[in-house]
């Protein structure tokens, strides 16, 4: 199965993606993550991609989708496999379109963005995994710790306020109308199928709402 999560910054694309890719056996190829670890890493990648990043802005669409080309033709990706903050810009997804892979399902994330900065801020991450915890909603076990590894959390450079906001605005500008893009490519071709879920609520009541859209 092939399945994209749209949604916000702070939607809960991340804390979901894990739960679908263990129920259908699928990777979770997130952009974001694989650009983080660039950034870590201090590759040439990453050090053209960190300012862009910080800033809350989006990264070349022609870079982004050269990683994903690669990535997908990965042996891991024969099943399928889950896009997570790709795409994000119309030129993306009809890049997709171009090289004829076809999408199954296309599955939004729906939150307010006054809820999204109060989830942003709670954020700590594991940079290893890119597991996610919320210091609230979704805390590790031990505080300030990885539940697998026991490893230190972090805060992402981009989760300050006004980032966050800047984020927002990208989002709605630039990846919000994918919601009609891909409606509009579903009445011609009858596929991807395309589902909407109410992303408030606990981590459980979202993955069951989640899984029973995917099913
Ligand atoms: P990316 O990493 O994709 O960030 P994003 O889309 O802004 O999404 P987030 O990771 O912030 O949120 P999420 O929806 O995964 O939420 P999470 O599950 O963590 O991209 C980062 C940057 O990389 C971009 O800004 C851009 O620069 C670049 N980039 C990436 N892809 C690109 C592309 N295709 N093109 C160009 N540039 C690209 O949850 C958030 C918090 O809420 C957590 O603390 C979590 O524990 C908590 N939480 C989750 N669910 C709930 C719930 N139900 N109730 C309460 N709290 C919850
Ligand atoms: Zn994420």
């Amino acid at each position: 199965m092939r399945v994209i999560l749209l949604g916000a910054p702070g939607a809960g694309k991340g804390t979901q993606a894990q739960f679908i890719c263990q129920r259908f056996g699928i990777p979770q190829i997130s952009t974001g993550d694989m650009l983080r670890a660039a950034v870590k890493a201090g590759t040439e990648l990453g050090l053209q991609v960190k300012e862009v990043m910080d800033n809350g802005g989006l990264v070349s669409d022609e870079l982004i989708i050269g990683l994903i080309r690669e990535r997908i033709t990965q042996a891991d990706c024969a099943n399928g496999f889950l896009l997570d903050g790709f795409p994000r810009t119309i030129p993306q997804a009809e890049a997709l379109v171009e090289a004829n892979i076809e999408i199954d399902h296309v599955l939004e994330i729906a939150v307010e963005d006054e809820e999204i900065v109060g989830r942003i801020s709670g954020r700590r991450v594991h940079p290893g995994s890119g597991r996610t915890y919320h210091l609230e909603h979704n805390p590790p076990k031990q505080e300030g710790r990885d539940d697998v590894t026991g490893d230190e959390l972090i805060q992402r450079e981009d989760d300050k306020e006004e980032t966050v906001r800047k984020r927002l605005q990208v989002y709605h500008t630039q990846t919000e109308p994918l919601v009609e893009f891909y409606r509009n490519l579903s009445a011609v071709n009858g596929t991807p199928k395309c589902s909407k879920v109410e992303g408030v609520g606990s981590v459980e009541e979202i993955t069951a709402r989640v899984l029973q859209a995917l099913s």
